[in-house]
């Protein structure tokens, strides 16, 4: 590969909230994992669709036409950034909804005693719903998480897999330490015993290429709001899982087919419309980045293409500075990363406690500064408060790089970290 420079000034151009500033410092949005910042381009196909094409879907007339182009043409989109058919995107108004509703789908296949493995290291997004299902008779099973390495531990995963498992609910990143897990084999185990798998690739979706065929999954989330989009769930539903789904849908005669029968009511199209913006722009990124990457593009064409490159170039400016966090923050008297170790899967978000401190503290003295983070557990609850038992000094601090960070950011609040640890010694 030749030497790789991030078109940063391109990227930071698209973003309009770059401009902030709190308290005369310039704002560094490190609060990614919570939600994106959203490109200009995002924003103008939402209002393109409510300006022009705003209407109901399947009428006669050319708005409703239009509209349900549109929201064709993003379930296109969504299914270049995941590798699948368009048909096997759905939309909700959330992962956590879309979770919901699949559990609510696959319960009418199950039976009393059947078997749910979920994870430790899950956000309750990926857990609650399949917990939910206790209340109708399911045992369910959870994988444990290392608490010095933060990985989920394999063996423990195969002692509880057997004929009695029909649903295996797993965690592709982690929105707490970042720890990236390895999906495929979690989801080929689950298959030997004939469970259904279902990944939660939220927090992992930004930060690395996902190919549902690779990983072979039945279902997967992830949500727009966290690669540049809306506020917006994606549910993807392998077609041969998904025709299976007895799903929780209005009674019409329309609706036995994939996609739809995973969409409930009327859809924000507006958002879906604003998905496939999000979605052509990591493309763009692509396009601007993609001389770097021919190696590992070879095979790919079109939009899909540009959508890998676009990410391996998000990838390989983030992972360096990640990586710097990483060591200057573990350097700090008192500080403890809680990221797995070196040479393990990750993506670029790097959480940390600080002894004697509350975490609040420091994101409140950080946010002060211009520089947004978030604290506590971020629905990471099991993980954090019940295996590395944080509740009580306000669970993690937790910072995430996006491609619009700059590596004076990071020195920023490297240096401001320091200089609170200093006033408080
Ligand atoms: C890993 C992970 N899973 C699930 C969710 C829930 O997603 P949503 O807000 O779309 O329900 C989040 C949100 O932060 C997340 O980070």
């Amino acid at each position: 590969m030749k030497e790789f420079k991030f078109h940063l000034d391109y990227v930071r151009e698209q973003f309009p909230c770059l401009c902030k500033t709190v308290n005369g410092n310039p704002a560094a949005f490190l609060d990614g994992p919570g939600g994106t910042q959203v490109p200009r381009s995002v924003v103008d196909k939402i209002n393109e669709y409510l300006y022009y094409h705003n209407a109901n879907s399947h009428g006669s007339f050319a708005t409703s036409i239009e509209s349900d182009a549109l929201v064709w043409k993003s379930r296109e989109a969504i299914a270049d950034f995941l590798n699948c058919d368009a048909s096997e995107v759905s939309f909700g108004a959330s992962s956590t909804t879309n979770n919901f509703m699949l559990a609510f789908g696959l319960l009418r296949d199950l039976k009393e005693g059947d078997e749910i493995i979920i994870t430790e290291i899950d956000h309750e997004g990926n857990r609650s719903p399949w917990r939910t299902l206790a209340d109708f008779g399911m045992v369910i099973k959870v994988v444990r998480v290392d608490p010095e390495t933060y990985t989920l531990d394999l063996e423990d995963y195969k002692s509880k897999l057997s004929d009695r498992t029909k649903i295996v609910a797993i965690n592709w990143a982690s929105n707490a330490t970042g720890t990236i897990t390895d999906v495929k084999t979690f989801v080929k185990l689950a298959h030997e015993v004939g469970a259904v798998t279902v990944v939660d690739a939220v927090h992992y979706a930004l930060h690395k290429t996902m190919d549902v065929k690779e990983i072979d999954t039945d279902f997967l989330v992830c949500s727009a709001y966290k690669f540049f989009g809306p506020h917006l769930g994606v549910l993807y539903a392998k077609k041969s899982a998904g025709e299976k789904v007895k799903s929780a849908r209005v009674m019409a005669d329309d609706n036995g087919d994939l996609p739809f029968k995973m969409e409930t009511g009327t859809l924000a199209m507006e958002l879906v419309c604003g998905a496939m913006a999000a979605v052509d722009f990591i493309a763009d990124l692509g396009r601007v980045h993609e001389s770097y990457f021919e190696d590992e593009l070879v095979g790919l064409t079109g939009r899909r293409r540009l959508v890998v490159a676009g990410i391996k170039a998000i990838e390989a400016y983030e992972d360096p500075l990640a990586l710097k966090l990483r060591t200057e923050l573990a350097a700090i008297d008192g500080v403890k990363v809680y990221s797995p170790p070196e040479g393990t899967p990750k993506t670029s978000t790097v959480s940390f406690t600080m002894e004697g401190i509350h975490a609040n503290e420091i994101a409140t003295y950080l946010g002060d500064h211009g520089i947004f983070v978030w604290d506590g557990d971020f629905y990471a609850i099991h993980i954090v408060n019940n295996v590395l038992k944080l509740g009580d000094q306000g669970g993690l601090i937790r910072i995430g790089l996006a491609p619009y960070n700059t590596p004076e950011e990071i020195d920023r609040t490297v240096a401001l970290i320091r200089q609170f640890k200093a006033s408080r010694t």
